[in-house]
């Protein structure tokens, strides 16, 4: 059986995919690249924006005539898009090619409904957000020496713009113990870098029978011999608190990166927006970061035209920016999710105001992130090299402690070593530098 995965959105769905991909390995499954080469093609989907959503139905819609073409193929369409009733009943209704749908918290059912497909047509439907997800998953890793690790599932948050906590289910933690033990086998397996992934990783330990924290949990992760670097996605600034900060402090493995998403500068969007924090909390908590990390590199998610917002509500985004001087920003144009909060609301933000605001948020961003890269140029950093560059393929690249994209040129492959580069010359979202 030759597979093909097509995976859309977040670190959690690429985790996700490597599942799938492990799922289907030891059912004697063979990765293609090649679609016309492929006896199942699994969709892993995101619903996080409209664009998203649209250009993913684009590629099922595409799969049609491949179907027609070969009758065998089967089609499985996975993920946050089809985690929702309405959200399937909408996509089958004129999708009879799908045979295959199953939820985020269903996808372990993958190998049972491909056992059944052979017996009977379909399309065989689950997505049940109460289930447990099982421990003791495989995945298949592009990489040998860096892995994701899911320490926790779902979201209690409810931002009020986000669909996540609707197709990803309620917050879940997984035990200290089954994390403990599935990094001391990934570090065994020769991974230097372990990415802790949840949508809220510093609400980690909620609910669990045994009391634990995410500072607890990055001090025992430090300990283990062999591991060189712990990241962690996403945090949440009403959680970042000094208990955290003091974990990061004593902890040297831990990443001087702090990815603090913000969302927008108001204090009335922000309250719109469920995020349970103001501004001046959330500035008092980055001069805390700067203060006890002077090195550190800062990013943000932002969100440009949440409805009501008016120009000095977003002026109040751009003071944050000139204020904090993030090394990088990820900016979105928000997108209305229908079944939370603010898809209801009456003032909608036009979209060539949003798409104004955009450019001018990124022009801010760009300089910023400039300035920030030159400010490193003549200075030593350690990479974990990555191999030659996706886009420039003379050259080897590797990221930072604060994960940033510098190129080197080297004879020997570098992938998965630890290497001291003196920065050269700096663009806004990349450098250049020389092995020391
Ligand atoms: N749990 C993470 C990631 C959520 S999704 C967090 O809280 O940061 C990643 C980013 O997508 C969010 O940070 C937000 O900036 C953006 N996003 C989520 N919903 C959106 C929407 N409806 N429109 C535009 N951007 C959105
Ligand atoms: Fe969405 Fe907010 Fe949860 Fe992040 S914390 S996934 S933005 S609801
Ligand atoms: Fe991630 Fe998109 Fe789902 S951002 S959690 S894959 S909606």
């Amino acid at each position: 059986m030759k597979y093909l995965i097509k995976t859309f959105g977040c670190q959690m769905n690429q985790h996700d995919s490597e599942f799938i991909a492990s799922m289907l390995r030891s059912l004697r499954g063979e990765a293609v690249s090649d679609l016309d080469a492929a006896d199942i093609v699994v969709v892993n989907t995101c619903s996080v924006r409209e664009t998203a959503e649209n250009k993913i139905i684009g590629f099922i819609d595409s799969l049609k005539r491949r179907k027609r073409s070969n009758p065998d193929l089967i089609i499985a369409v996975v993920g946050c898009m089809v985690s929702k009733r309405e959200q399937i009943d909408r996509l089958l209704e004129k999708r009879k090619h799908i045979d295959i749908i199953l939820g985020t918290r269903s996808l372990y059912r993958l190998p049972y409904f491909l056992e059944r497909r052979e017996a009977e047509k379909g399309p065989f439907v689950e997505f049940d957000l109460d289930d447990d997800i099982p421990e003791g998953r495989n995945h298949i890793r592009e990489e040998s020496y860096r892995a994701y690790l899911t320490i926790m599932y779902g979201c209690d948050n409810f931002c009020s713009y986000c669909i996540v906590p609707y197709v990803r289910g309620r917050e879940k933690s997984r035990s200290k113990q089954d994390i403990l033990n599935e990094a001391k086998a990934l570090v065994n397996d020769g991974v230097k870098e372990i990415t802790l992934l949840g949508q809220n990783v510093n609400s980690y330990g909620k609910g669990l029978a045994e009391a634990s924290s995410f500072a607890d949990l990055l001090y025992a992760l430090n300990e283990i011999e062999g591991l060189e670097r712990i990241r962690y996605m996403t945090s949440h600034p009403k959680d970042f608190n000094s208990e955290i900060i003091a974990a990061i402090a004593a902890c040297k493995k831990v990443c001087r990166h702090f990815h603090l998403p913000f969302q927008a500068g108001s204090d009335r969007i922000l309250k719109a927006m469920n995020r349970h924090y103001q501004r001046d909390y959330y500035l008092d908590l980055m001069a805390a970061i700067k203060k006890d990390f002077p090195d550190s590199v800062l990013t943000t998610d932002i969100i440009v035209g949440f409805p009501g917002e008016e120009e000095r509500d977003f002026e109040d985004t751009l003071d944050i920016l000139n204020r904090v001087r993030f090394d990088n920003a990820y900016t979105f144009l928000y997108s209305r999710r229908s079944g939370t909060p603010a898809a209801d609301h009456q003032n909608q933000v036009a979209d060539e105001i949003k798409r104004e605001r955009l450019q001018r948020l990124l022009q801010l961003q760009s300089d910023i992130s400039l300035a920030k890269n030159q400010a490193m140029i003549g200075k030593t950093y350690t990479l974990l090299g990555e191999g030659r560059s996706k886009n420039n393929p003379q050259m080897q690249s590797g990221r930072t402690d604060g994960n940033k994209l510098v190129h080197f040129s080297a004879d020997e492959d570098f992938r998965g070593e630890m290497v001291d580069v003196i920065i050269e010359e700096a663009h806004s979202w990349s450098l250049n530098g020389r092995i020391k």
